[in-house]
């Protein structure tokens, strides 16, 4: 299976001025632990990890020290994260036909997850790992902050990653991004614009995107767990 990994972004909302995905976690940087998991994964054979070029030489230290096997592809990333898979999916080798998409920023994955979606994409062409939301969720009107309205709970789901596609079709969804000028914040959100289907494949609740100082921080409590 083919991987991509966007770790192209900055350390903004985590108040760093690197990228976060360089910030310490325990004993080695956030993105180790992500490359951990790949490393295990039995499904995963070739790895794009897309980052600035900047980032390259201290991504390939964690490449070296963690003496990861798989074919490792260093990918220079866009100015936002849908950008960095568009630029990930046109370094793909030309035989990809599906790809998993993982953000370097979860780096609680589990090599069991990464190979259930692996498994799982072979028999569809577009699915995401998702949970159900515990939060009620409200809908608000930006400028007067009143609330607008309340979903059904039960039909909401929070994406995560991994994400996997027929490269064929996610490529068709990018440019028609492209062409439409249409800004998403997953790769999912770019087929249902173009009526395409995704399914849920079920997500972990530890699978969390680590975004701000208390995300490291729970993601270093549950990382202490798993070493007990
Ligand atoms: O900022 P956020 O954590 O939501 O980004 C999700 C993932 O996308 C992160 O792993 C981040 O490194 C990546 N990203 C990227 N290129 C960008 C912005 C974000 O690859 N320009």
């Amino acid at each position: 299976m083919y991987l991509l990994i966007p770790a192209a972004g900055s350390g903004r909302r985590m108040g760093s001025s690197r990228n976060k995905l360089l910030l310490p976690l325990l004993d080695k940087p956030l993105l180790a632990w992500t490359l951990a998991a790949v490393k295990a994964s039995r499904s995963v054979r070739w790895v794009g990890i897309i980052g600035q070029p900047d980032d390259f030489p201290d991504f390939k230290e964690i490449v070296i020290s963690l003496g990861m096997t798989k074919c490792v592809h260093f990918i220079p990333g866009g100015a936002t994260r849908q950008e960095s898979v568009y630029k990930g999916l046109q370094a793909l080798p030309a035989v990809a036909a599906r790809v998993l998409i993982h953000d370097g920023a979860r780096c609680l994955i589990t090599p069991a997850l990464i190979d259930r979606c692996a498994a799982e994409i072979l028999r569809c062409p577009g699915l995401i790992a998702a949970i159900p939301v515990k939060d009620t969720i409200k809908v608000v009107e930006p400028t007067t902050q009143l609330i607008t309205s309340t979903p059904d709970r039960r039909q909401l789901w929070a994406a995560q990653t991994p994400q996997g596609f027929a490269v064929e079709q996610l490529t068709h969804c990018h440019n028609e991004g492209v062409r439409q000028g249409w800004e998403v914040t997953d790769d999912a959100a770019l087929l249902e614009q173009c009526g395409l289907p995704v399914k849920i494949v079920a997500g972990e609740e530890s699978n969390l995107k680590v975004t701000t100082p208390m995300d490291l921080a729970i993601a270093e409590f549950i990382l202490r767990q798993r070493d007990l």
